[in-house]
């Protein structure tokens, strides 16, 4: 779970258009994610989905009536005022051209508007509507205002409409807005201004058109990684293989699929990278050629070359010199089977790396394909620490704060 969210307030404002019901399911991972989520239905949201729906989700009163009384820690207190000066982040979704024409406008007409307008804090606004709607001048104009005040957007997609028509206008899927809530959140925190780039996933290395040398990772601790930088305010960059898991919001993604292309991809980004991860599990060896088109069965053996393939690790740590000052921070990854702290302690060294996580690939709680790992932090300060089981998002979460410490933001303020 994100810590980002915990014990956050956030409100939801629900306006009416058929994606309200997808709305239920964001409050649901809000809710899930340990935020405390107030939701506010204009009067047309609630023709789409009943009230009681977000009620019982939430376990928190529903709120559409701007005279209604609302009590908080046993005060009767002015609605909206109440709501706004208590919430960390207000985001409307489905937010309808209506919505976002009296948001730009700053009218008060109910209870979701006057809140609003009453609010100051982060904001991030889910649009859906159909094509026509929302490539409307009216429409463009308010939302660059919006964005103009500091705004956040998310979406809307390209996609099947209310209409039936295919267009640009579809909400932004419930996890997307969740992720980019989380990034908003997280702005302004102790990587403010940190440029963070994360190598995941397997690469997979060409044998013919149909088929390729890969390997068992799964992209989840890199991704998770990328979440838990995003959500301390760093801008963050995943290069990655194929995932088996989703890829997170709220961060730019570069896609690749091999060594090379993952190679090439890094060197790109380097001029501009602070800190670099390398979560990805790289093919260390890749056929010699890849054949154009598929090979055919044949009897007896097949013999398929092997080359090496670039170190992307060492490659750049060879570029940083022993002053180590380009990137700023350089982590790796040890997977291994044997000879865990020699293997560790050997890459740390070869690759010029600042830090190393090394993890027992062989024991079953730890490694590939499972949610949970066991892993040794050996920095090149010679100290080393041995962490207790704990899920891939906590040991992200872990790395990242000592990605914080050793840049040395541990006594940063949020502004
Ligand atoms: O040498 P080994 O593959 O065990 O090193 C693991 C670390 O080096 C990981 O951080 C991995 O992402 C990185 N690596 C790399 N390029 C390669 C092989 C590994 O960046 N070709």
């Amino acid at each position: 779970m994100p810590p980002i969210l915990n014990g956050k307030r956030v409100l939801l404002g629900v306006s009416g258009g058929i994606a309200a019901y997808k709305s239920v399911a964001l409050a649901s991972r809000l809710t899930q994610a340990n935020a405390q989520v107030d939701v506010i239905m204009t009067a047309s949201a609630m023709k789409f989905v009943a009230p009681v729906t977000f009620q019982a989700i939430t376990q928190r009163p529903v709120v559409h009536d701007i005279f209604e009384s609302w009590h908080d820690a046993g005060r009767l207190r002015i609605g909206h005022v109440a709501l706004a000066q208590a919430a960390d982040l207000f985001i409307v979704a489905p937010a309808t051209a209506h919505t976002l024409a009296r948001l730009a406008l700053g009218m008060a007409d109910d209870m979701l508007s006057i809140t609003a307008l009453s609010y100051k804090g982060p904001m991030l606004l889910a649009p859906a509507m159909e094509t026509r709607m929302w490539q409307h001048p009216a429409t463009q104009e308010h939302v660059a205002r919006l964005r103009g005040w500091g705004v956040d957007f998310v979406g809307p997609a390209q996609g099947r409409l209310a209409s039936g028509e295919y267009g640009e206008g579809r909400m932004a899927e419930p996890e997307e807005i969740f992720e980019v809530a989380c990034k908003v959140l997280g702005r302004g925190g102790p990587l403010e201004g940190v440029r963070v780039v994360i190598t995941a996933g397997g690469t997979r290395e060409p044998i013919d058109p149909v088929r390729f040398v890969g390997n068992h990772s799964t992209g989840k601790m890199g991704v998770a990684l990328a979440r838990a930088a995003r959500d301390l305010g760093a801008e963050v960059v995943l290069v990655h293989a194929p995932l088996a898991v989703h890829p997170p919001g709220g961060v730019e993604r570069v896609s690749v699929q091999t060594a090379q292309e993952m190679f090439e991809a890094v060197m790109r980004l380097l001029p501009e990278t602070d800190v670099l991860i390398g979560a990805a599990a790289v093919a260390d060896y890749r056929p010699v050629s890849s054949e154009t088109t598929k090979i055919k069965k044949m009897p007896g053996q097949q013999i398929i070359r092997l080359e090496r393939t670039p170190d992307i690790l060492a490659a750049v740590g060879e570029m940083r010199g022993p002053e180590r000052r380009h990137p700023r921070l350089v982590v790796g990854f040890a997977a291994e089977t044997d000879n865990w702290e020699q293997n560790a302690l050997e890459k740390l060294e070869r690759k010029n790396l600042d830090l190393i996580v090394l993890n027992d690939v062989t024991a079953p709680d730890s490694g590939f394909a499972v949610d949970t790992n066991r892993v040794t932090l050996f920095e090149r300060s010679g100290n080393r620490e041995d962490w207790p089981l704990m899920t891939k998002e906590e040991v992200a979460q872990a790395i990242m704060q000592r990605v914080v410490a050793r840049l040395g933001r541990l006594d940063w303020k949020k502004r």
